[in-house]
């Protein structure tokens, strides 16, 4: 059956849900109070790079299940079923989240609300969010009318967007425990295809729902530090945590996924949500609780200036002068996210140390212009590698994993390459008469260093 959804924010959450809301066959209005955003939209174009969204909003904008609006007049007399999926990004100055968007949707549609509707919330919030936000919503809502607010978490990871809001690994609900109303049926009836396809549905109270978001991202930075730590301690063993990795992850209950040392997590997810999670296991009283995670935070960042050291030592301890190719800007391959992003944090640390920086990304080029005006754009990874005297591969886009080593070759001043992803094959580049260096593993000798135009063999 189709229902009739109004989805609150069109970011990277609320766009990919609209979208394929309307692709399960509901009628969906996208509201968002950035009009820019609002006509890129209406107009088919997805206002950052997400592979696979575009195809679904084209496809839907032309069957006219889904529209736009900035109106909530509009999405209040539209819509029976609600989703919050506006950004919950950390505060300035400070570890926690800042709620003012996710508060101002509940201000701003309950007194216009006519008839029962349910409203779902969307966007990670720190626990106690929800139960707040009822009651405020029912100070606010017209007498009459009947509303029910239920937490609905989304896991979705940017690059698998589509397929991630369509076939998740799993749907969790959580509903008021003293007054459910019936957000559990309508919840089923919107992703009744989802549940078809044997999709598991958890439904629970609303603070399980709202921890299991955070619990699920403080899981994966974890991971990702834990096998981060091990790439310091192979550093100083001579070990290769590739190798470790992979021997490890044999194992079901530990899992190869989410182990891959390198520069770090980044994005505008796991590094705000691990603050936010400790912020407010603080406020509960529970801050001992999640002291690890601050451990957590501290060898995710270590590994940036770690890169930088590896960076320094390569062109024989000063950067002051050396020229240094960067590829990658995104948090991650096949997304233009550069929020936090590690690569363009090292790449804005070496600047700072006195080198020229040539970035580029297949990407994020735009994104990263805004945040990082001065660093050097190159317009190909050739061009970005011209003169390098040490090339650093920080995000691990395909086209990077595939370049060719000797072209590359040719046009740098030292065949020195740091790969921060662990994503290059270092033989191959050994072979063409580079060094290659990857995080938490030997150094890979390839060749002599100072092939090209007299250039000094500073690694
Ligand atoms: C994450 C969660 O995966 C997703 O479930 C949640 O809804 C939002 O936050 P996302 O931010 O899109 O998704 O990125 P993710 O794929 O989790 O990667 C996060 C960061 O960790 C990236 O910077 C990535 O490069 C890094 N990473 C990931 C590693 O350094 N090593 C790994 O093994 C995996």
């Amino acid at each position: 059956m189709s229902c009739r959804i109004a989805v609150f924010g069109t970011g990277y959450l609320g766009a990919t849900h609209a979208a394929c809301m309307a692709e399960l066959g509901h009628e969906v209005l996208g509201v968002d109070v950035d009009v820019s955003k609002l006509a890129k939209l209406e107009a088919g174009e997805v206002p950052f790079y997400e592979p696979g969204l575009e195809e679904v909003l084209k496809r839907n904008l032309e069957s006219g299940r889904l529209r736009f609006t900035s109106s909530y007049r509009e999405a209040a007399d539209f819509a029976d079923i609600h989703f919050i999926g506006v950004g919950t990004p950390q505060r300035k100055g400070e570890y926690a989240a800042d709620l003012t968007y996710v508060d101002s949707v509940i201000e701003q549609l309950v007194p216009l609300l006519t008839r029962s509707t349910t409203i779902f919330g969307k966007s990670t919030v720190p626990v106690g969010t929800a139960q707040r936000l009822g009651a405020r919503m029912r100070q606010l809502v017209p007498a009459g009318v009947d509303v029910d607010l239920a937490w609905n978490p989304e896991f979705l990871r940017e690059g698998f967007a589509v397929q991630d809001t369509l076939h998740p690994d799993r749907l969790v609900l959580g509903v008021d425990s003293v007054d459910p109303g019936n957000a559990e049926d309508i919840a089923r009836l919107v992703y009744s295809d989802l549940l078809d396809e044997g999709i598991p549905l958890l439904v629970t109270d609303l603070a399980t729902a709202e921890l299991v978001k955070t619990a699920a991202n403080a899981f994966l930075a974890t991971k990702i530090s834990f096998i981060n730590a091990m790439a310091e301690v192979c550093e100083v063993a001579g070990a290769d945590v590739s190798v470790l990795a992979d021997a490890i992850g044999h194992d079901v209950r530990i899992g190869r996924r989410f182990l891959n040392a390198g520069i770090g997590f980044g994005g505008g997810c796991l590094p705000k949500d691990i603050r936010a999670f400790m912020a407010r296991a603080g406020e509960l009283g529970a801050d001992e609780a999640l002291t690890f995670l601050r451990e957590v935070d501290n060898i995710n960042m270590r590994r940036r200036t770690r890169m930088v050291e590896l960076t320094r030592e390569a062109v024989g301890g000063s950067l002051l002068g050396s020229r240094i190719a960067i590829l990658g800007a995104a948090f991650k391959p096949d997304s233009d996210d550069v929020r936090d992003s590690p690569a363009l944090n090292i790449a804005g640390q070496i600047q700072l140390q006195g080198a020229s920086v040539n970035v580029f990304d297949p990407k994020a080029m735009d994104n990263s212009r805004a945040i990082f005006p001065t660093l050097n754009y190159a317009s190909s990874s050739l061009e970005a590698c011209e003169g390098a005297d040490v090339v650093m591969v920080l995000t691990e886009w395909r086209e990077f994993k595939d370049l060719d080593p000797v072209e590359i070759g040719i046009v740098v001043r030292n065949r020195t390459i740091l790969d921060g992803r662990n994503c290059l094959d270092g033989s191959r580049w050994a072979n063409a008469g580079w060094r290659y260096r990857g995080l938490g593993r030997r150094p890979i000798e390839g060749g002599r260093d100072d092939h090209a135009e007299g250039g000094s063999a500073r690694a």
